[in-house]
């Protein structure tokens, strides 16, 4: 990809597959008995999810959420928006929320409420990755693909101002 910020590649595609498949079956064990619902926070999830419920082993239900906290902006607004909910009643459910990141933890903590008051039979979290020196509000993540540092991170979903979705891999970029 041609552009004018930096990018250096932090975790390869053939780690990120090997770690979703290892998560899937994970998953796959904890959930073997139940009707699980995984719930994905766009836009940043949709290639984990993708291929995360593709290494799950049983039929899953799936719906997907929109929320937002950053606007075309490395740095967090500290607002976080729900933009689109989820299509279906997620009462008596086993819910598995999946995200790109973990950073401040304002937007999964402002979800968990958001969906707790819906009473879930469970509700956990599974997340691609996580920035934990970052974290200004405490959520439990009970899933987590790889921890790491304060750099701000695109691919594999995760985007710089819209772009670098697409990256096949997950890499640091140093902003110009
Ligand atoms: P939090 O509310 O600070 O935990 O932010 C979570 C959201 O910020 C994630 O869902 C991402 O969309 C975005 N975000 C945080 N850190 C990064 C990063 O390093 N790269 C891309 N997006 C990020
Ligand atoms: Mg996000």
């Amino acid at each position: 990809m041609t552009n004018a910020d930096k990018l250096t590649e932090f975790i390869s595609e053939v780690a990120l597959q090997a770690r979703v498949s290892e998560l899937g079956k994970q998953i796959s064990a904890d959930y073997a008995e139940k009707n699980l619902l995984v719930i994905g926070i766009l836009k940043g999830s949709f290639i984990f999810m993708a291929d995360l419920v593709r290494a799950i082993t049983q039929p899953v239900e799936l719906s997907f959420i929109t929320l937002s906290s950053y606007h075309n902006a490395s740095k967090s607004s500290g607002e976080v928006r729900l933009s689109c909910d989820v299509d279906m009643s997620i009462r008596g459910r086993d819910v598995l929320i999946v995200e790109d990141i973990v950073d401040s933890g304002n937007t999964m903590s402002y979800l968990l409420k958001v969906l707790q008051i819906r009473e879930p039979t469970s509700l956990k979290v599974c997340t691609l990755l996580d920035k934990p020196s970052r974290r200004q509000t405490p959520v439990s993540v009970e899933y987590c693909g790889f921890q790491v540092p304060d750099e701000f991170i695109v691919g594999y979903g995760l985007d710089y101002a819209g772009k670098y979705r697409n990256l096949r891999n997950i890499s640091a970029i140093k902003l110009n």
